[in-house]
């Protein structure tokens, strides 16, 4: 019987085609929530699930993008730990363009999204946990996988997540950082809070592309956010294809039982 995958990577803004994978497959995964299209291949003997988040051709914008299939779909297939990447502005002036953060906290600003999968009727009302939102284990492999790349990279931190498309006012980034964020986006939320409710790992691989508005010198723009992920992207590749290979997908942690209380989570 053909196996599934077990790790998945979403690949954020500069992310679009799992380049380490070799005998790549498509699955086209149907879910309650429309079909989910992805890859499937190998990586270190193990089968690794791959999604571009805005679509192969950034075509989806951070509001528009249908986490709940996504995560879902990943689900659905098997998947017990997931790596996302995603583009941010720093709010922290120690963490600079090309550096990694892999962050451990999220403060979530956005304001359109349906963050969860649990809408009452016969899925009922779930209230999951997220005191630490990003699964501690993936955090730390991926730290060891940076320092053994010699990549430049922080543990810890804190995400804000953005309704975007736009990008923020600088009285904005100025009360983000006030509030104790370090690093903002637009894409960290919910995915970050669906997969805690499907009960798999997750955490963030997010890359610093720019200093966010008003304490850059210069405006942002899309292309310059673009440019760094494409001139990081050998370093991106590398310390994902590093962590995929440190990762157990069968290891046991918190995040396969925040549903505990609820018996669990159910298709
Ligand atoms: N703000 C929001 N999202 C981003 C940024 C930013 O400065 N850079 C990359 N993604």
């Amino acid at each position: 019987m053909k196996q599934n995958p077990t790790i998945a990577v979403i690949g954020g803004t500069g992310v679009y085609d799992p380049k380490m994978l070799s005998r790549i497959e498509t699955l086209a995964v149907d879910t309650p929530y429309g079909t989910v299209t992805c890859q499937s291949g190998e990586y270190a003997g193990k089968l690794v699930a791959f999604i571009p988040r805005h679509g192969s051709s950034h075509s989806i914008p951070p509001h528009l993008i249908n986490y709940r299939a996504n995560i879902w779909a990943l689900k659905k297939i098997g998947v017990r730990k997931i790596l996302a990447t995603t583009a941010v502005g720093s709010l922290n002036p120690q963490y600079k363009p090309g550096d990694f953060v892999f962050p451990d906290q999220f403060l979530d600003f956005t304001k359109s999204r349906v963050l969860t999968f649990f809408e009452g009727g016969e899925r009922g009302v779930v209230h999951v946990d997220v005191t630490t939102p990003y699964c501690q284990d993936l955090i730390r492999q991926l730290a060891d996988a940076a320092a053994k790349l010699n990549l430049s990279a922080y543990s810890g931190g804190c995400y804000v997540c953005t309704e975007g498309p736009r990008f923020e006012t600088a009285a904005e980034v100025k009360a983000y950082r006030h509030l104790g964020g370090d690093v903002v986006g637009m894409t960290g939320v919910p995915e970050a809070v669906l997969a805690r409710e499907a009960e798999i790992c997750y955490t963030t691989v997010s890359m610093v592309t720019n200093f966010a508005a008003g304490i850059s010198k210069e405006l942002l723009t899309h292309r310059e956010v673009f440019e760094t992920m494409q001139q990081n992207s050998e370093n991106i590749r590398k310390l994902l294809a590093e962590a995929i290979e440190a990762i157990d997908p069968q290891t046991d942690c918190a995040c396969h039982h925040a549903l505990q209380e609820f018996g669990g989570f159910k298709f």
